[in-house]
């Protein structure tokens, strides 16, 4: 959710981001207001410095829009919930282009794969949706990329709010050093809900999500760095989840996995995209069949082939996108 659009979003009552409910319950007191003063103050300077780098201008964030936000807003529900407009990419200060001309929408609730030999932009454009990429130096976008119709690059955006609306998911599992328990709070916890009930539905409700509850109810004070790889990967999703997101980013979470723990985490894709929009990167054709509703081929920063991705692995209108996915190149 974006602060400085949120006046012109439309106001449902179904679904609700967690940042709201916080900001329109008595749970805020003092104390969270200066806590969320804070992130605002550091996702402003944060924006500022990425607006240096990417060359763009960067507007006061108001504190009336965060404080005063209005009752239950919700972004209203799009069909494309994702659009890439003429993406450019390029690191280096402009040497490189690593991404061009990229368009594409992306379907609510669908799960979208991005294949392609390695090299060929798939991450790029993935940490573009949430702007992760801005952590690179010396980036140059040019293009749009709208999240439920609202331009992220735009000026003013709330980088650090657009990542809880657009969670990631990374190759490698990177829980924290500290409890599960604590792991899945940490996201809700430092966006000030401090409500001890709350935040023990939502760690219940994001590792039952994550299809982990079941493993992990008895040892939710243990480390968990104690848990096996697929639970790991288990566990960031169910940190994702616990920030209610509305977008699921994931860069090939199965990678480093077992078939066994890679098949877990494929039925929860499938099990999650009925409440999320995930996009996927992922080197395995199989996965791509078994996950994805649609399928984006780039081949060197380009975009060569997106469509259904039964129509992608069945009749390809690219000689290229055939020749990937019959294992010619790449
Ligand atoms: N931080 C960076 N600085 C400079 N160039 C980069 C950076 N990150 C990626 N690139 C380049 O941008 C291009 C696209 O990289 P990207 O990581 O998006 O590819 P990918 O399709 O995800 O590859 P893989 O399948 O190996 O993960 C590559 O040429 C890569 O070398
Ligand atoms: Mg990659």
């Amino acid at each position: 959710m974006i602060l400085n659009k949120e006046k012109d979003l439309t106001v449902t009552s179904d679904t609700t981001n967690v940042y709201d409910e916080v900001l329109t319950t008595k749970e805020l007191n003092a104390k969270e207001n200066k806590h969320l003063r804070r992130q605002a103050k550091a996702a402003e300077s944060e924006a500022k410095k990425n607006s240096f780098k990417n060359n763009i201008e960067v507007k006061q964030i108001n504190e009336e829009e965060l404080f005063n936000a209005p009752k239950k807003v919700a972004l209203k529900d799009r069909e494309n919930v994702i659009e890439v407009e003429d993406l450019d990419f390029y690191y280096s200060m402009g040497n490189k282009q690593a991404l061009s001309k990229i368009n594409m929408k992306i379907k609510k609730n669908t799960v979208t794969a991005f294949i392609g030999p390695s090299g060929c932009g798939k991450s790029t454009l993935l940490r573009s949706i949430n702007r992760m990429n801005d952590l690179v130096e010396n980036i140059v976008i040019n293009g749009s990329i709208k999240v439920n119709g609202v331009n992220i690059y735009e000026p003013g955006i709330n980088v650090a709010r657009l990542r809880t609306e657009v969670g990631m998911v990374f190759q490698k599992a990177n829980p924290f050093p500290i409890s599960i328990f604590d792991n899945v709070a940490f996201g809700p916890r430092s966006q000030g809900i401090r409500d001890k009930q709350v935040i023990n539905q939502l760690v219940e409700d994001s590792l039952r999500k994550a299809a982990l509850w079941e493993d992990v109810k008895d040892y939710l004070k243990d480390s968990a760095l104690g848990l096996s790889g697929g639970q790991q990967q288990r566990l960031c999703i169910a940190r994702a989840i616990a920030m209610r997101p509305k977008i699921l980013l994931m860069d090939e979470p199965t990678s480093a996995l077992d078939p066994i723990a890679t098949l877990k985490v494929e039925e929860l894709i499938l099990k999650l995209k009925k409440e999320y929009t995930i996009v996927i990167v992922t080197h395995s054709m199989a996965q791509a069949t078994r996950v994805s509703d649609y399928t984006a081929f780039f081949l060197s920063g380009e975009l060569v082939e997106y469509d259904r991705t039964k129509k992608i692995f069945t009749n390809p209108k690219n000689k290229k996108t055939e020749d990937y996915i019959s294992g010619r190149f790449g």
